[in-house]
């Protein structure tokens, strides 16, 4: 039987937008999967949707729609985000598809019948956003979630339990035996102290909750959101259903997920399995989270980072390659624009699109295009054979362990030899001399199949631009339908002669960009619109994101008045307001807000305000914002507008009666 390997990520919840932090996930995957297809591995990638449960429920509710119109929308999302990165997963499972609700009918069936179930009362405090009940102090009236800030339920109801308390020792056995199923190992050791600390029985049914699947024979009780969430890893095969036939084929998975969601993964999962008598998981590897103001970036605190605003900066195959190359996986790394377009400088277009431009430019310039095959013999040869050898064996080796980041420093490492072979033997200078002739053949041929190894053995990082690469190369294929580990240095090959040649990878300039994105945070989402110099080759799909983010109204949950008195909203007065220099969208205004002192702030309203316009109005200002600096001038509060229209037009908010500077709007 051949070799299979099955990939899983985590299926996302519908009840917010895709962000960098979902795109991650299934970006590492993907790119793991290309690496496995690409050495003639039989591969599956997995991934989907979770759209069950309370937080999607009120986020429909919200909304003022169905359900199921809010969450197929959600999926659309979803769907275009991944399309753009030309993700290429074997299946999207939703959570909401016939054959996995009834698979997972069938799992609590069998569970039941093994004795694992029973019938109970839960009472406790429930986080609707993690789905997990929580444990809190006994004197909180109104707790909150600690990881979403937002208020827990208090849930007090008859409940089915899963006999959790039954699995630690197995599951300490789990961990101790196969100490590759759970990493990092900073991770497994969390995990088994957790266990080591006691289990207990799990509520795995809720009365309260509608929106999910029904309790076979008992249909008031919605099955638990994770039981149902975590069963798609196998149901998505065909395991308790007709309509796939893959589970034997390609059981059992390497599971990514995120270490926020270690437990359910570790404990939960593999307690269900041996519950019901299926084979356990091939190992969980739990990756680090982005931060962004040294928190997780996530939607519920409202520090993501806009996926329109990457895209409209950035080619795909930039972000794909910098989220591998920059975060250690497994540890937590913080996104910065910067860093974003540092790497993509040094790393892409001074690196590899710099080796491919050159090469290829003199093949054109010194051979007509047409690749020379005629290699040095001895050690000169040797050395750079060896030297791109041993940059695809630890590349093959990294990669396979996960290590994304030192797989590709293995590969850099490969280029960077190889531009040091070509300045070190100065062919335009041998291509002066025609007695040279010979040598100069032997330095472009080493130097192009050095850039043709490089070119397959990272394809699976940069899909899109080493297709292009290749093409210019004038080879034939595509690079990822090749195994890099057997195609050998200095084979025949049937290339064409080398025509067009444009650089891979543009140089980006740093001030201009960070000067957009700053722009553009500011402005209002309908409003955004890829930057001028956006890359061509970033791939147009059926629903781009950024159309679907015009059309679809924003989805928000409903606050508590907690939530809304943490704002500050105060009236006050426009002294002073003037253009800001090379921006064509920003006003300086100084304002009075009644405090000791006028206040600065900055407003994304020129293109709608002169300064004239708006000098001595009364406006209405978020006064407790956290400074930000744009432009180098640092912005103290928010003023507030309507966004009016498709291109979300500000109309300042005002009162039409007397109100004091300072006076608080509640
Ligand atoms: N629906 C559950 C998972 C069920 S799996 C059976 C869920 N969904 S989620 O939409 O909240 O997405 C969680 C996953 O998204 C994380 O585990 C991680 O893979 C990815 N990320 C979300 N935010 C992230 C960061 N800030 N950084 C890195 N990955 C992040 O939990």
């Amino acid at each position: 039987m051949s070799e299979t390997f099955y990939v899983t990520t985590p299926i996302y919840y519908v009840n917010a937008r895709p962000h960098l932090g979902h795109v991650y996930t299934t970006l590492v995957a993907d790119s793991l999967a290309m690496f496995k297809r690409q050495r003639g591995i039989d591969t599956f990638l997995l991934t989907g949707t979770d759209e069950h449960g309370i937080s999607i429920e009120r986020a429909a509710a919200a909304r003022g729609i169905p359900v199921k119109q809010h969450v197929d929308e959600i999926v659309d999302e979803f769907k275009a985000a991944f399309a753009k990165f030309n993700v290429r997963f074997d299946r999207w499972i939703r959570t909401t598809d016939d054959y996995h609700e009834s698979a997972v009918q069938e799992l609590w069936r069998v569970l039941e019948e093994r004795g694992h179930i029973y019938k109970g009362d839960y009472e406790g405090w429930f986080c609707g956003y993690c789905n997990e009940y929580r444990d809190v102090e006994q004197d909180v009236d109104n707790p909150l979630c600690p990881l979403h800030d937002r208020p827990l339920d208090r849930v007090a109801e008859e409940s089915y339990f899963f006999r959790l308390s039954n699995f630690q020792a197995p599951l300490i056995e789990l961990y101790d035996s196969r100490p590759d199923f759970v990493q990092p190992d900073a991770r497994r050791n969390e995990v088994r102290s957790f266990v080591a600390g006691g289990l207990k029985d799990l509520s795995i049914s809720r009365v309260s909750v509608k929106w999910g699947i029904p309790v076979p024979n008992d249909p008031k009780h919605t099955i638990y959101v994770w039981l149902d969430a975590l069963s798609n890893y196998i149901t998505a095969l065909g395991w308790g259903n007709d309509r796939y036939k893959e589970f034997e084929r390609y059981w059992p998975a390497l599971h990514l997920v995120g270490k926020d969601i270690l437990r359910f993964h570790t404990v939960y999962w593999p307690a269900f399995l041996m519950g019901a008598g299926i084979e356990l998981p091939r190992q969980v590897f739990a990756h680090g989270m982005w931060l962004s103001g040294g928190r997780k970036m996530s939607k519920t605190l409202g520090n993501t980072v806009d996926l329109a605003v990457l895209h409209a900066h950035f080619a795909p195959d930039m972000i794909r390659y910098f989220v591998l190359r920059e975060m250690s996986f497994g540890q937590d790394g913080g996104f910065t624009y910067e860093a974003l377009i540092d790497r993509v400088n040094s790393d892409l277009a001074d690196g590899l699109g710099n080796l491919a431009s050159r090469t290829l430019t003199m093949i054109k310039n010194y051979f007509g295009g047409q690749p020379p095959r005629r290699f040095a013999v001895g050690a000169d040869r040797d050395e750079m054979r060896n030297a791109i050898e041993q940059a695809k064996a630890r590349f093959h080796e990294e990669y396979d362990a996960l290590n994304f980041s030192r797989a590709i420093e293995a590969a850099w490492a490969g280029i960077a030899r190889i531009d040091k072979f070509i300045t070190d033997n100065q062919p335009w200078k041998l291509a002066k001399d025609s007695s040279a002739r010979d040598r100069l053949e032997e330095v472009i041929a080493t130097a192009y199949e050095g850039l043709r190894h490089v070119v397959l053995l990272t394809a699976p990082v940069l899909p899109e631009t080493t297709l292009e690469i290749w093409g210019q190369m004038g080879l034939n294929g595509e690079p990822l339908k090749i195994n890099p580990d057997e195609s050998k240095w200095g084979e025949p090959l049937d290339a064409s002669t080398i025509d067009l040649i444009s650089p891979a990878f543009p140089k980006l300039n740093k001030e201009k960009i960070m000067a957009e994105i700053e722009d553009q945070k500011e402005r209002p989402q309908a409003a955004q619109q890829p930057a001028e110099h956006a890359t061509t080759k970033e791939q147009e799909v059926a629903s781009p994101l950024g159309a679907t983010q015009a059309a679809a109204p924003a989805v928000a949950d409903k606050i508590s008045i907690d939530d809304f008195v943490k704002v500050e909203l105060r009236a006050a007065t426009v002294l002073e307001a003037e253009r800001v220099p090379k921006s064509d969208r920003l006003l300086r205004l100084i304002v009075d807000l009644g405090e000791a002192e006028p206040r600065q702030l900055l407003a994304g309203i020129a293109e709608h305000y002169a300064p004239e316009d708006v000098i001595g109005r009364k406006i209405i200002v978020v006064a407790n914002l956290a400074p930000r600096k744009l432009r180098g001038l640092e912005s103290n509060g928010m003023l507030l507008a309507a966004s009016v229209g498709e291109d979300g037009k500000p109309v300042l908010a005002t009162f039409t009666e007397d109100v004091p500077n300072g006076a608080r709007l509640k």
